[in-house]
């Protein structure tokens, strides 16, 4: 199926890229594999890999485990048109890695039962196949050379060359390695710096400055096409209040880009305050900006009707401050930017439930107000099956 010039939609199966080659392995045995077409890297660690007509169309038919475990796959309609170039940084950090491995082994680091060219396949199959870049920092996945082997072999001595290597080969300056983010309320990044003097990251994004400490705060580069959705907005004359500020992800463009009149921002990680405060005098907007530090449940109740809208930016659910977020609302009206982790099969149920849920708070609050869902925006895969989406409802008086 061709869908427009540049663009052609095969099936494909979809997969984290640490099951890519699970997959392949399998789809190839299977032979449903489409030999004419390349597998595609997608946004956010994704893997497409393109299968013909004997594939059954059906994920619930597609059962493959790795490691014992059933890997988690989707099927969808792929271009897979322009296989991008982007396999080059993989290719040169393997390159690079294999150069290193060959000067840094010593007889030690494998068994007299395996072959230095073993332990060397070994090594490199387990190299990261996804990162995030941030300016000149690379942030590296948790479990990034922290397979059994790699630990036995990086030592006191050598560690500084291997990061030295891996900057080199993936073109930038500083080095880091994500630790998980907190499930902790404040999503505390406690990411390591490994090469560099300095985690202090400034970014321009869309015409929007950002700056933050990549080890002490989260930065979702997934998000973009929501920031720009959000920054070209026409929000003159508007006051807004965002529940969940951060480093300012949606502040910052609603105030630079949108042209806010005036946005209150809620956040209670300092962490993230200063590096909003960086923002929003780097772009010009400080006196546009309210900031309310502390925990939303208490700080937004004090907000109580002065938005146009609210932005309600956390994941997997801001569903405990809907209520305080309706109160915020003017008593003319405004709209809510509701963000969600949802099942992909289940969001127009997951809206349905959003919507009759808004109106029982809305009575509670004794508001007057007519409910529309004025748009749905898929934001971007969080796993194979659930997707990272907002929903805006706008709440209008009843006449
Ligand atoms: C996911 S992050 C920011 C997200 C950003 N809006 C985005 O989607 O990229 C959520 C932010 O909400 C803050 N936060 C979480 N719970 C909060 C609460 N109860 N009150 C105020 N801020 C909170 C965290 O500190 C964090 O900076």
């Amino acid at each position: 199926m061709v869908g427009g010039e540049g663009m052609e939609l095969s099936p494909s199966i979809v997969v984290t890229k640490g099951h890519g080659e699970a997959i392949y392995l399998f789809l190839k045995e299977k032979k449903w594999l489409d030999s004419e077409k390349q597998p595609k890297d997608l946004e956010n660690g994704f893997l497409a890999i393109p299968v013909n007509e004997n594939c059954p169309s059906s994920e619930d038919e597609i059962i493959i485990y790795d490691n014992n475990q059933r890997i988690e796959i989707r099927i969808e309609k792929v271009n897979t048109a322009s296989s991008p170039p982007s396999v080059e940084p993989h290719a040169r950090l393997r390159a690079s890695i294999t150069k290193w491995l060959e000067t840094s082994l010593v007889n030690d680091d494998f068994s007299p039962l395996q072959s230095r060219e073993k332990a060397i396949m070994e090594l490199l199959s387990k190299l990261p196949t996804k990162w995030e870049k941030l300016g000149d920092l690379i942030l590296l996945p948790e479990t990034a050379f922290s397979s059994d082997k790699w630990t036995s072999i990086i030592s006191q001595e050598n560690q500084l060359s291997l990061w030295k290597c891996v900057a080199e080969a993936l073109k930038v300056e500083r080095i880091g390695k994500q630790k998980h983010v907190s499930d902790d309320i404040i999503r505390s990044s406690q990411a390591q710096l490994l090469l560099g003097d300095s985690s202090w990251v400034e970014l321009l994004d869309f015409g929007v400055k950002f700056g933050f400490d990549a080890c002490k705060v989260m930065y979702s580069s997934g998000n973009v096409t929501e920031r720009h959705r959000i920054g070209n907005i026409d929000l003159k004359g508007e006051t807004i209040v965002d529940c969940y500020a951060g480093i300012g992800y949606y502040t910052l463009p609603m105030l630079v880009r949108g042209e806010a009149e005036l946005v209150h921002a809620c956040e209670l990680n300092q962490h993230s305050i200063s590096a909003l405060q960086w923002g929003a005098k780097a772009n010009n907007v400080a006196d546009r900006l309210i900031i309310h530090k502390g925990d939303n449940t208490l700080t937004m109740p004090k907000l109580e009707g002065v938005a146009d809208r609210c932005h309600l930016g956390l994941l997997p659910s801001s569903q405990s401050v809907w209520k305080l977020a309706i109160a915020c609302l003017k008593e003319k009206g405004g709209i809510l930017h509701i963000h969600m982790n949802v099942d992909e099969e289940k969001i127009e149920q997951w809206i349905d439930s959003t919507i009759s849920l808004l109106q029982k708070y809305t009575e509670e609050l004794k508001r007057n107000y007519d409910l529309k869902v004025n748009h749905l925006e898929k934001v971007k895969w969080f796993s194979p099956r659930v997707r990272h989406v907002v929903l805006d409802v706008e709440f209008t008086r009843c006449k």
